[in-house]
């Protein structure tokens, strides 16, 4: 699937492909170049591991338990987003990740990403997908409402929201 951003048609468009094991450079340089507001805002349970283990393990998942999805300009070793789908082990549920390089965002990407994301899900027969996303992260939450996920209310004293969206009928 090829993705052209007007204001990038000089490089030539975005693609979006699986991840893939040669990506481990890009995909570091893509986490090292995260600001701290966007690292905030990821509400990210995980940490990455930048070991070489953790860099293979991100760049090369077992199909079974992740599906990887990145956003990248044609032709140049560089990442401008990732999402993820990290399995539950009967393969029908799915918790989604998702992060735009800074310099990326509100271009599109995290959008085509996520639509990119659904749809292999549903091909694959995930029946849902979810997420946590900061009760304050606005934007995420309208982003994710737009694409028929429904957000849960706010938990007295939690800071993360329940987002869902059912692929099956
Ligand atoms: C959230 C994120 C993944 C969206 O990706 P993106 O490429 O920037 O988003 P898109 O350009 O596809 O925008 C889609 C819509 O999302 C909403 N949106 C995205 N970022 C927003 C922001 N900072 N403020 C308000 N709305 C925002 C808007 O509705 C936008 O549509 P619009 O541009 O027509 O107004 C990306 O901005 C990001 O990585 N943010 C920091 C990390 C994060 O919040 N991750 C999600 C964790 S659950």
């Amino acid at each position: 699937m090829v993705v052209t951003a007007p204001t990038e048609a000089a490089a030539g468009g975005i693609v979006i492909r699986p991840i893939r094991p040669e990506d481990g450079e890009a995909w570091l340089a893509f986490l090292g170049a995260l600001s701290p507001a966007t690292r905030f805002k990821r509400a990210a349970r995980r940490l990455e591991d930048m070991t070489p283990e953790g860099v293979r393990a991100a760049t090369d998942p077992d199909p079974r338990r992740e599906l990887a999805l990145v956003a990248a300009p044609q032709g140049a070793n560089e990442l401008c987003g990732v999402a993820r789908l990290l399995l539950a082990d009967d393969g029908l549920t799915g918790e989604f990740l998702l992060v735009v390089a800074d310099r990326w965002q509100r271009r599109g990407i995290g959008g085509r990403l996520l639509d990119a994301l659904l749809e292999e899900a549903a091909r694959r027969g995930v029946a849902t997908v979810e997420g946590a996303v900061l009760g304050t992260n606005r934007g995420m939450l309208e982003f994710v409402r737009r694409r028929g996920f429904a957000v849960e209310p706010l938990a007295p004293k939690a800071i993360s929201v329940h987002v869902v969206r059912h692929l099956r009928v």
